[in-house]
């Protein structure tokens, strides 16, 4: 008799971690938060749909082509990225896998990011760049869960893999990489401090 695991849903997670990383982490916050003083296009935008919150995602969604200090981050990143695909086994061999967007987000306090899941792209992630203690993770949904349909709750000591939700803890310097498709949410925090983040998405069309 055996039971087997089918069709696993991956998640990387890793710490940037090379000599002159402070640097770079230093700069990325500077210019994070520089562009949301320039960016007023972008503060409408958040306005709207980013509530208490600042992102670039509708304004300066590109930012690898236009700052040094972002194009720096994204060379570390396509490193990891690289191994995530070693590690779901995709055969890039045709087609490069690249980077298309990167954006800024900045949360305060009792800012929140819903449910959502990131279209036309293959690999997503979040690196952070400032994540001090009590910052709400990165909120995972199991991608089966609509098709429970008459399926018994877990069991509450269930293990983390068998669980449909699982939060991921972020701090500065942390690396999160997802596929695309893959459902995930930042839920509200009174009294969190500032969270500083860099999301982007990676393309094989
Ligand atoms: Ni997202």
């Amino acid at each position: 008799m055996s039971t087997q695991a089918l069709f696993p849903t991956l998640v990387y997670q890793a710490r940037l971690h090379f000599s002159g990383w402070r640097a770079l982490n230093a700069r990325l916050l500077r210019e994070c938060l520089q562009l949301r003083r320039d960016d007023a296009a972008g503060r409408r935008w958040s306005a709207r749909h980013y509530p208490g919150g600042y992102t670039s995602y509708g304004s300066a969604h590109r930012l690898q082509r236009y700052s040094p200090t972002f194009a720096a981050l994204a060379r570390r990143l396509d490193v990891h990225v690289a191994a995530f695909t070693r590690a779901l086994q995709l055969d890039l061999r045709s087609r490069r896998l690249v980077m298309t967007d990167c954006w800024v987000n900045v949360m305060g306090e009792g800012a929140a990011h819903g449910l959502h899941l990131h279209p036309l792209a293959t690999i997503s992630g979040t690196y952070y760049v400032a994540a001090p203690g009590g910052v709400a993770g990165l909120k995972f949904e199991d991608p089966r869960l609509e098709r429970f349909m008459a399926a018994p709750p877990r069991l509450r000591s269930a293990r983390r893999a068998q669980r449909p939700w699982v939060t991921f803890p972020v701090r500065s310097g942390a690396l999160l990489l997802f596929e695309s498709w893959l459902r995930h949410e930042v839920s509200a925090r009174p009294r969190a401090p500032r969270r500083v983040s860099i999301s982007f998405n990676y393309s094989w069309f």
